[in-house]
């Protein structure tokens, strides 16, 4: 298979997927009998590439790094908006990394809908579709028979969607419960060290997990994102962001974080999806949690999930200080999980 690929958002996870990509071309093609041709790739404001013969990604990426943009490439350059890129470009695949808009998932929601509307599979690592939209993609995906994979949106690359997907298959996710935002929980960390709120944000800032505006993470935006994309998922919620019943961290003082330490605890931001009668009921709140709990250990930039199922009990995913790297490979193992998929026709 010669995959046509479209980059729709060519900024740091794109860039470190499309080194990942070209550092790997070899293997693709000797193991996986793959390879792959990228005909378009849109940014907002940076210049886009357009070309059905195929595009030199390294010296896009080149270019990029050096100039700060894409202008210059060559007639390859193109004045097409994003969509009417996606519509034009005639790609087997967009790769849609965007940037998020976690107030209404747009518009990488309105990507990925005239991708697969256009008749293509879609990767994406942006939370905003899954947490927003993810009914009315994936049937779209279905009735046109395209992909629609996701799996980096909620924790870079560690499995969740695939595990449950193809390693549990006939076990009923009912609950779910995740500490899903690494901001806060630095936050916390730091604060039950006796570090102001501030204080920790700015250590935050500096180790580079969180925007100069933190606030979607400290108010649970990020968190919430999260759980309804799982919940979407997992446990068939038809929830969004904004439906999440959502408390952030910003009620916690220092005090609490030193009291909460002194008994043996530690706050920590839960995600949560239940059951409730016929819905699934999805919240974003501190708890407590005690050395016993799975969350105990997961301090620092790491993040985890616990999946309660009815077959396979309790099922804990932990991610220990992610990168860009983990979040790169999500695109790549989702991208072979389409050429697969395209490959069994
Ligand atoms: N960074 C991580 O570790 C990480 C981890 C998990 C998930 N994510 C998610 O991955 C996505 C990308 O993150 P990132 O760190 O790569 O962001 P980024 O560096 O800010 O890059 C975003 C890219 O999207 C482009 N873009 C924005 N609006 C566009 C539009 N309408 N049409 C075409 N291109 C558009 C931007 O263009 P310009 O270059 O012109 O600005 C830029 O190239 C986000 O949704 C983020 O939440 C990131």
């Amino acid at each position: 298979l010669n995959l046509s690929l479209a980059l729709v958002g060519f900024g740091n996870v794109a860039r470190e997927f499309s080194r990942f990509l070209l550092s790997r071309r070899e293997w693709l093609m000797r193991e996986r009998g793959l390879g792959f041709e990228v005909v378009a790739i849109a940014t907002k404001s940076r210049g886009s590439l357009m070309s059905e013969e195929g595009l030199d990604l390294e010296r896009a990426l080149k270019l990029r790094e050096e100039s700060g943009t894409l202008l210059g490439y060559g007639p390859e350059s193109t004045d097409l908006s994003t969509p009417e890129i996606i519509g034009g470009c005639g790609a087997e695949l967009m790769v849609e990394l965007t940037t998020l808009d976690i107030g209404s998932g747009r518009p990488a929601t309105d990507h990925v809908r005239a991708a697969l509307g256009a008749g293509m599979s879609v990767v994406t690592v942006n939370k905003g579709p899954v947490a927003f939209a993810y009914d009315e993609l994936s049937s779209l995906a279905r009735s046109r028979g395209v992909h629609f994979r996701f799996e980096g949106t909620v924790m870079d690359g560690a499995p969740v969607f695939s595990l449950v997907e193809r390693a549990l298959p006939g076990c009923e996710v009912t609950g779910i419960r995740g500490l899903l935002n690494t901001t806060t929980n630095l936050v916390l960390g730091e604060m039950a060290r006796g570090a102001s709120m501030d204080e920790a944000i700015g250590e935050a800032r500096r180790r580079g997990v969180t925007e100069e505006d933190p606030s979607m993470d400290i108010d649970g935006w990020d968190a919430a994102a999260k759980i309804a994309a799982l919940a979407n998922v997992l446990m068939g919620a038809g929830t969004n962001p904004r439906m999440v019943d959502r408390a952030g961290i910003r009620g916690i003082s220092t005090g609490d974080a030193l009291e909460a330490a002194g008994r043996g605890m530690k706050h920590k931001l839960i995600a949560s999806a239940e059951r409730s009668g016929g819905a699934v009921r999805t919240s974003v709140r501190p708890e407590l949690v005690e050395p016993d709990d799975p969350f105990w250990s997961v301090n620092g930039t790491s993040s985890a999930v616990t999946l309660k199922t009815d077959l396979m009990g309790e099922l804990t995913i932990v991610e220990r200080n992610p990168t860009l790297a983990q979040t790169a490979y999500a695109v790549f193992s989702d991208m072979l999980l389409i050429a697969d998929a395209l490959d069994a026709k």
